[in-house]
């Protein structure tokens, strides 16, 4: 770390957020909530203008109404003007997306490379762009070298990295009260302009881990691949179990009663998917590869076919419970979203299933309690229900993709009473097993015998949505 003359540090600074999706928005909200004055931007129109009237333009429970709080203090402000982005900020956060690269398992660099380099270009004074988007390791690096060669401020123009972990359905919790933060830094300058920014949140004792810009980048891809493995170490379980008769449910109640292991991220079912896990994880193993260390990741592309096996033994097991030909089968596909709590279908395993079902010839119904319009626009070959009673009615059997607690809820007599065939597949392990048995469904569930219990999976109350 470098210390020459010790540039001043805003004490609180005025902040940009630049790319108002998921991560973005949240940001610049819970940012305008905790006291600091902030200019959201984004090249979208539409959302700038949904957004500046008070309207958050995906599902994110809380959201809302903190982004109400956020415009009615008169601190926040969304604009598509990068010139006055940056006149206005003394800290930039990077907020842009890094999807998967068409054809490739890298991610796309484009918008962030763009988003640095159009604000460098207009920054005139000493101010510090902090990225948080998920990216390959080196990108800080880079881009250092890049912002400081073309922006009018030079080496005043600083790059830190600053990784978010948050989870949608959680957003502004994981904002607002994070595990920890973690800042990625070349100067001591940087350091202490970043904790300026994050003041609320150190004060309530979050623990900062502060390090270089190389190993802030690598937390982030390292953590989501710590998550995706636990997940698929699991699910690999399963199919153990399903080869010997035994149930995944017990073994998992049992590993997560050791306090080494624990039972979070270690539930088994359908797997992971969203708009995070599965692409970094597949941008990791593809960075490690370029940097000559492939065969320390090589076990992630394994983690991701795990996962991806999931999906297909799912519609094994309807096979089955059908009969043996998913032709002409109607199927109640209940869930869409990659996870409950949000409409986000990226990477949905629930939608997954759902169109290997009706490339099967089978008569999918899906019903997902927020993401029916995300979902339709990706897949619209499938037919969408307006609730759980409309999906299920007539069905031959009933499939629990994503388990929203409005599935969880429902009574099993009850959805007997609508469908041609009381047969389910409960591919999350949400539901009462021995409820539904006793009101005449047959039962299935991945990786437990088609006789199994129920067994009360151990949860935790940092993962239940309020
Ligand atoms: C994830 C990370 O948790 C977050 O830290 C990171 O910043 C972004 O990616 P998110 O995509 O919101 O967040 O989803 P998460 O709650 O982590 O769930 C990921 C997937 O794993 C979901 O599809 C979920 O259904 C699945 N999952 C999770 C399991 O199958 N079993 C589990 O035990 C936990």
């Amino acid at each position: 770390m470098s210390s020459t003359s010790a540039p001043s540090v805003t004490t609180q600074p005025r902040l940009t957020v630049v790319g108002t999706g998921y991560l973005g928005t949240t940001h610049a909200v819970c940012m305008a909530v905790l006291g600091y004055d902030v200019l959201g931007v984004d090249v979208d129109v539409d959302k700038v203008a949904l957004l500046n009237s008070g309207v958050v333009p995906f599902f994110e429970p809380g959201l809302p109404e903190k982004l109400r709080e956020a415009l009615d203090s008169g601190r926040l402000r969304f604009t598509t003007d990068l010139d006055e982005a940056a006149a206005f900020g003394d800290v930039h956060f990077i907020c842009v997306g890094t999807p998967q690269a068409a054809g490739s398992a890298a991610a796309d660099m484009t918008y962030v490379d763009s988003a640095f380099s159009e604000l460098a270009r207009r920054i005139t004074s000493r101010s510090l762009l902090v990225g948080k988007s998920t990216v390959p390791i080196g990108t800080a690096a880079r881009l250092t070298e890049l912002v400081q060669s073309i922006s009018p401020a030079g080496t005043d123009l600083e790059v830190a990295w600053n990784p978010e972990f948050l989870r949608e359905g959680f957003a502004v919790k994981d904002t607002l009260h994070p595990d920890r933060l973690v800042f990625g830094v070349d100067s001591e300058w940087a350091q202490a302009q970043l904790a300026a920014a994050f003041a609320p949140i150190l004060a309530e004792g979050t623990p900062l881990v502060v390090g270089d810009l190389a190993t802030s980048e690598l937390v982030k891809v390292a953590a989501n691949s710590f998550l995706a493995t636990k997940i698929s170490f699991i699910n690999a379980m399963a199919e153990v179990c399903e080869a010997t008769g035994a149930d995944v449910n017990l073994l998992a109640q049992a590993l997560s009663l050791d306090s080494r292991i624990g039972g979070r991220f270690l539930k088994p079912g359908l797997g992971f998917g969203g708009g995070c896990l599965p692409k970094d994880i597949r941008a990791f193993a593809h960075r490690a590869d370029e940097l000559g260390v492939g065969h320390a990741t090589a076990f992630l592309r394994e983690v991701d076919s795990i996962n991806e096996r999931r999906r297909s033994r799912a519609v094994d097991l309807l096979r089955e419970l059908v009969g043996g030909d998913l032709r002409g089968a109607r199927i109640a596909c209940l869930g869409a979203a990659f996870k409950p709590d949000s409409d986000d279908v990226r990477d949905a395993p629930a939608l997954h299933v759902a169109q290997l079902l009706h490339d099967e010839g089978a008569h999918v119904t899906v019903y997902d309690p927020e993401a029916n319009d995300n979902a339709r626009r990706k897949y619209p070959e499938l037919t969408y229900a307006d609730s759980t009673d409309q999906a299920v009615a007539g069905a031959d059997a009933v499939a629990l993709l994503t388990e929203w607690q409005e599935f969880r809820d429902a009574d099993p007599a009850a959805l007997g009473s609508l469908v041609a065939h009381r047969r389910l597949l409960d591919a999350r392990h949400a539901l009462d097993a021995d409820a539904y048995r006793a009101v005449g469904w047959e039962v299935r569930a991945l990786g437990r015998p088609a006789s199994s219990r129920t067994v009360a999976l151990v949860s935790d109350v940092r993962d239940q949505s309020s």
